[in-house]
């Protein structure tokens, strides 16, 4: 093993760029060149690149968003897309890819094995930590972080105004950005696009809350439980208590790393680094159970990741 690459792909997360510098460093350390590839696997479909040394990777550790760009690329699920992908990493002489990102990512680096002998080895990086197999992602903390510091500002005024505010907060598909958050933040109720939930059921329990002398509340809903908007007009309507709805957005995925994305970058860089210093392949690093771990390629791409529905049962009965 002589030279590698690395891509950050799909939405970038808070801590990429730590997982960068962290490969970079330790694959030095190990006598690796590394390339990076310029906005994700279009980067290396286009064959864009730059050549990263331990001193080109200097003051990013702090630093959101990521320093080699990404992008969502329908083309490398594709022929054409996967052969020239392909094509780049021979001509480029690499003997494996890092590819930091989601499960989408991994997915695409599963079909691009098919079609190189290079080494693949995942870094679980999305704010969604929707990954199968590691208890974590990067960037997930961070991301949570964010929206509890909003929701302790938006407490202020649903308190002052007496008023329910539905905080959406992001998870296209999954709910545990907004299962933690809600914990955190002293969510009165919680919603989950892995759980339905029954209009009425949501209303009794405002106004039981309402009767209990709770005159305002926070709502955490994951963006995948559907029109968050019209949600919050039908509680107005079916409750009386003035509703409003906040969304936290994009500023979610932005912002420096929290000391945890940080920290599980440089665990998450260093076992990658080791991975493929073993000639291991098709694997993504992971945290089990406080422990960094493999995970073969097949199961990080899997898209069932189990909600800490416990962590949703005691949420609920700390609102009470
Ligand atoms: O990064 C994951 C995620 O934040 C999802 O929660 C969200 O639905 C999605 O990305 C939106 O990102 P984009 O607009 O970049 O597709």
């Amino acid at each position: 093993m002589k030279k590698i690459g690395v891509v950050t792909s799909g939405g970038d997360a808070p801590g990429m760029n730590a997982a960068i510098r962290a490969v970079v460093r330790l694959a030095y350390a190990r006598g690796l060149q590394v390339i990076g590839f310029r906005h994700g696997w279009g980067g290396l479909i286009s064959n864009d690149f730059l050549s990263l040394t331990p001193r080109s990777v200097s003051g990013i550790v702090q630093a959101g968003g990521t320093m080699l760009h990404t992008c969502r690329c329908p083309e490398i699920m594709m022929e054409e897309g996967l052969r020239k992908a392909a094509g780049h990493i021979a001509e480029n002489k690499l003997d494996g890819l890092v590819v930091i990102g989601g499960d989408g990512s991994f997915r695409a680096a599963s079909a691009l094995s098919r079609y190189t002998g290079a080494r693949m080895i995942g870094v679980p990086a999305t704010i969604d930590n929707d990954v199968f197999g590691t208890d974590e992602t990067i960037g997930f903390d961070t991301a949570v972080n964010t929206a509890v510091s909003d929701i302790d500002k938006i407490r202020d005024t649903a308190t002052s105004l007496d008023r329910i505010f539905i905080v959406e907060v992001m998870g296209r598909k999954r709910g545990f950005i907004a299962c933690m958050v809600g914990l955190s933040s002293g969510a009165e109720i919680i919603l989950v696009p892995e759980v339905p939930f029954d209009h009425e059921a949501l209303y009794r329990s405002i106004r039981e809350n309402v009767a209990a002398g709770k005159k305002s509340g926070i709502i955490v809903a994951a963006e995948g439980i559907g029109d968050t908007g019209r949600l919050a007009r039908d509680i107005e309507a079916n409750t009386g208590v003035e509703t409003r709805l906040s969304i936290i957005g994009y500023a979610q995925r932005g912002g420096n790393p929290s000391a945890r994305s940080r920290y599980l970058a440089a665990l998450f860089g260093e076992k990658a680094v080791e991975l493929l210093a073993r000639d291991d392949s098709n694997a993504v690093v992971g945290l089990r159970d406080g422990h960094i771990i493999r995970i073969s390629l097949e199961e990080a791409c899997r898209a069932d990741k189990p909600l800490d529905l416990e962590a949703l049962r005691l949420a609920g009965q700390l609102a009470r």
